[in-house]
């Protein structure tokens, strides 16, 4: 069996010119499949509020939910390193509070690190998570969590003004002990400063081809999910392979061509004919 990878081994892939390939996941059997098809990193993303609970947006996800997902993914996870997200409002209230639920994470939800959304002003939280034993992998750029409510979900670092911005908040949280940092719909320029100036792994999500690795939502991949960025890219359509599979259900169910021979049993002979004979007393046929 492969070994486990640890934030350290995704930290040396960029040491040796690696790219590193993260995905998401929120359920066992799909984070078995994402694993085997060999993905670095899988990552319990809070994106399970918008594709698996058909919430609004990523700030209506709590903890219980997302420990729910993290259970499942890392019950399924035997080789890549699983990343769990920090739910709105579970690092932003207080230090404390931020190192107690990353905790949860890891000993309830069972994930090896965590990721929280934000640059400079949370690069204490980082510390102490970092500090308490928890790997912590950063997002900078666009936000959805605060984006939803502020700023909209648009590209960043357009600006000079923006992308050196977005590039301070990369570097205090490289500096307060993140792992690695998720830089989602920003400039190319950005990124690809980023990648060349950090020792640590820059993963993008809408960033361009200079990342040392990509992130995208497994149901932005497999073509499940209706209102994809425009950045991701669909590798299957498993929408109409579902739909058209449940369709030929739905049908075989109403002609009667489900169960088909072989997906039934029928009694033997003897149990038959006896079964008969007690029918037939039951009803007075009998005897
Ligand atoms: O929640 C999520 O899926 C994410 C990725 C887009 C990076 O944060």
């Amino acid at each position: 069996m492969a070994e486990k990878l640890t934030a350290w081994d995704i930290v040396r892939k960029k040491a040796k010119g690696e790219r590193i390939a993260m995905v998401t996941a929120y359920d066992y059997p799909t984070a078995r499949l994402v694993d085997e098809a060999g993905v670095d990193v899988v990552l319990v993303g809070d994106s399970a509020a918008m594709v698996v609970l058909g919430m609004r947006d990523t700030r209506f996800i709590g903890m219980e939910e997302m420990l729910v997902f993290c259970r499942a993914v890392s019950s399924a996870v035997r080789r890549a390193l699983v990343v769990g997200d920090m739910p709105f409002m579970s690092y932003q209230v207080s230090t404390e509070q931020a190192v107690a639920n990353a905790g949860r994470m890891v000993r309830e939800g069972g994930v090896d690190a965590v990721k929280l959304e934000g640059g400079a002003d949370y690069a204490e939280v980082i510390r102490a998570i970092v500090r308490a034993g928890i790997p912590v992998m950063g997002h900078v750029g666009m936000t959805p969590q605060s984006a939803a409510s502020s700023t909209g979900f648009r590209l960043r670092g357009k600006s000079a003004d923006e992308a050196e911005r977005i590039i301070r908040d990369a570097e205090e949280v490289a500096r307060a002990g993140a792992f690695s940092i998720v830089l989602e719909f920003t400039t190319a320029e950005v990124a690809e400063y980023l990648s060349r100036t950090l020792e640590i792994p820059v993963i993008g999500v809408g960033a361009g081809p200079h990342c040392d690795g990509q992130v995208l939502v497994l149901h932005d991949v497999l073509g499940l999910y209706e209102n994809s960025p425009p950045f991701a890219k669909k590798y299957a359509d498993l929408r109409s392979v579902v739909l058209d599979a449940i369709s030929r259900y739905v049908s075989d169910v109403r002609n009667g061509a489900f169960p088909d021979e072989g997906r039934y049993w029928r009694m033997d002979e003897r149990e038959r004919a006896e079964l008969k004979r007690r029918l037939e007393e039951r009803t007075g046929k009998g005897g």
